[in-house]
């Protein structure tokens, strides 16, 4: 039942806790049973340029199917904050594609967005959560989500299956739905955020070593950066303290100015670029700074470096290893937010869809 909150304390942690079976439930759908169809339609697919517009979480879910488009597909994918894109004159082809990533399908500038693409004569596709919305009728084709009713204003399964649906997508057009190895991948991801549920209370230990501090920086790099951005949005939405996401190259040229002992550095890593990250942990703690790494599991090199080490399992899972990470930075957020007793499935100021400009 998506409409209450069972035995959890917010729909937020029910939300989060919902994602192992959504995620089972869409691969079947798309892989094995009716939305099979949808994305057969994709299958050899191949358009100039991709156009993906979207705003808040879902804007991050569009910087990770950029990824896939470009590095499965190897076809060009541009990603716009919607606000952005409707008044920057974007440069539209016929033949290229707008996508449009958007949970409720009623935030007013993604609207705008796909106007100005039907205006300019080009395709419009969705990747979308309310079949009926506005962006789901007036698309050309329609992936939906399937992610039930989400109530807590800050989003998190939608964020998990929009990136999702792009993985399948990318997959349907590449001709590969059909081998073994894809649908084992998205079963251990499945597993992966249900062990991570299991042991929040391991996050909840970091959350209280942290939760009092001025101000975070979270830095990721390549397909983690937008999981650092998904971070610092999250934890600045419900638990009311500045975070920013940074691309952990960018540190330098000027984040590291504000690194002193109420700063907390959350540095998202995976196993690819272990290395590069051990000369970073060692500038903030010259600062004297917090540093809290999210990495893999069995990394003595780092480990002993960070005030707190989060281990996680990237073994199998070489491209869906971001939306494993970020459910890590979901439960994060979710225990800071609660330790410093804020309203967390409505956060003051925010508003779940935003229909106006
Ligand atoms: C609001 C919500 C966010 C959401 C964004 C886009 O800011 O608070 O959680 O990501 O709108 O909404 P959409 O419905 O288009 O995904």
């Amino acid at each position: 039942d998506t409409t209450t909150k069972g035995p959890y304390e917010h729909y937020m942690l029910k939300e989060i806790h919902e994602q192992p079976a959504l995620v089972d439930k869409l691969a079947a759908f798309y892989i094995k049973n009716e939305g099979r169809k949808e994305l057969d339609s994709l299958k050899g697919f191949k358009a100039p340029a991709w156009h993906l517009t979207a705003c808040g979480t879902a804007w991050h879910a569009g910087l990770v199917i950029k990824n896939y488009f470009e590095q499965i597909n190897r076809q060009r994918a541009d990603v716009d904050i919607a606000s952005e894109f409707r008044y920057r004159e974007p440069i539209l082809n016929k033949g290229e594609v707008g996508l449009f990533i958007s949970q409720s399908g009623e935030t007013a500038d993604t609207l705008a967005c796909q106007e100005l693409c039907k205006e300019k004569g080009i395709e419009t596709f969705s990747i979308v959560n309310t079949e009926g919305s506005t962006l789901f009728r007036n698309s050309d084709k329609n992936f939906l989500i399937h992610a039930g009713v989400e109530i807590g204003v800050a989003s998190t399964k939608a964020f998990t299956l929009q990136a999702l649906t792009g993985y399948l997508m990318s997959r349907a057009m590449e001709g590969t739905l059909d081998d073994p190895k894809l649908f084992s991948e998205i079963q251990l991801l499945s597993n992966r955020i249900g062990e991570l549920c299991a042991q929040s209370d391991s996050l909840k230990e970091v959350a209280e070593k942290i939760y009092t501090k001025k101000g975070f920086i979270f830095t990721g790099r390549g397909k983690y950066f937008p999981i650092a951005l998904e971070g610092a949005l999250k934890l600045k939405e419900i638990a009311y303290v500045h975070a920013e996401g940074y691309a952990a190259g960018e540190l330098k040229h000027g984040p590291i100015a504000l690194i002193d002992e109420n700063i907390v550095n959350i540095a998202v890593v995976g196993p690819e670029l272990l290395e590069k990250t051990v000369s970073n942990v060692e500038e903030v703690k010259a600062r004297r700074g917090i540093m809290v790494v999210v990495g893999p599991k069995n990394s003595p090199e780092i480990e002993h470096l960070a005030d707190a080490y989060i281990p996680l399992d990237f073994n199998g899972l070489p491209n869906l290893s971001p939306l494993y990470v970020n459910v890590a930075l979901q439960f994060l957020a979710y225990h800071i937010a609660k330790l410093k007793g804020t309203d967390i499935d409505k956060p003051r100021n925010l508003a779940k869809s935003v229909t106006v400009e």
